[in-house]
C-alpha cells in the first residue's frame, strides 16, 4: 500500500513509484548494502528507471538516477518531467550532489523530485530547492 501525504502529488506518482521500488530490488549493492531505485518520467510520457551499481574500486559506483539517466539516453529520450527516487531506511534519500546536477542537465528547475523509501513517500522538493543558482547547458 502506497501511502501519499497531501496535498495530492501527480497522477504519474504511482507509477514512477512502482517502477523504481522494483528496479531498486536489482541495484547492486553489495559495500553499502543500500539498495536505490530512480524511475524518470519523460516528455514522450516513457518512464526510465535504474538502480545503483557499486564497485569494488569505491569510486567507481554509480547511483541509481544515473543509470537511469543513462538508461532514458539510450531509449531515446532527451527530457524528464517528474523524478521518483526509492532509497532504503527512514531517513530522507535525497539525490547526492553529483546527480543532481546530472538531472539539472536534462530536467527544468520546476521537475517535482518526489523521495521516497521502501515503504511510501516522504517528501516531494523541486530541483532548484535541490540545487540552487546551478549551472546548466544555458550557460555555455
Ligand atoms: N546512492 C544512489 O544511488 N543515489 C543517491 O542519490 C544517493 C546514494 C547510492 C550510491 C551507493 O551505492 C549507495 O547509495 C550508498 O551511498
Amino acid at each position: 500500500m502506497i501511502s501519499i501525504e497531501p496535498p495530492f502529488i501527480s497522477e504519474n506518482f504511482d507509477k514512477l513509484y512502482i517502477a523504481a521500488k522494483e528496479v531498486r530490488l536489482r541495484a547492486y549493492a553489495p559495500y553499502s548494502k543500500f539498495l536505490v531505485g530512480a524511475a524518470l518520467l519523460t516528455e514522450k510520457n516513457n518512464i526510465a528507471f535504474g538502480c545503483n551499481v557499486e564497485n569494488a574500486a569505491y569510486p567507481q559506483t554509480q547511483c541509481a538516477e544515473a543509470s537511469a539517466i543513462g538508461n532514458m539516453i539510450s531509449q531515446g529520450d532527451r527530457f524528464i518531467v517528474e523524478v521518483v527516487v526509492v532509497g532504503s531506511g527512514k531517513l530522507l534519500c535525497s539525490p547526492c550532489g553529483g546527480c543532481r546536477q546530472r538531472l539539472r542537465e536534462f530536467a527544468p528547475l520546476s521537475t517535482s523530485i518526489h523521495m521516497c523509501n521502501e515503504n511510501g513517500y516522504q517528501k516531494t522538493l523541486t530541483l532548484e530547492e535541490l540545487l540552487p543558482e546551478s549551472f546548466g547547458p544555458e550557460n555555455l
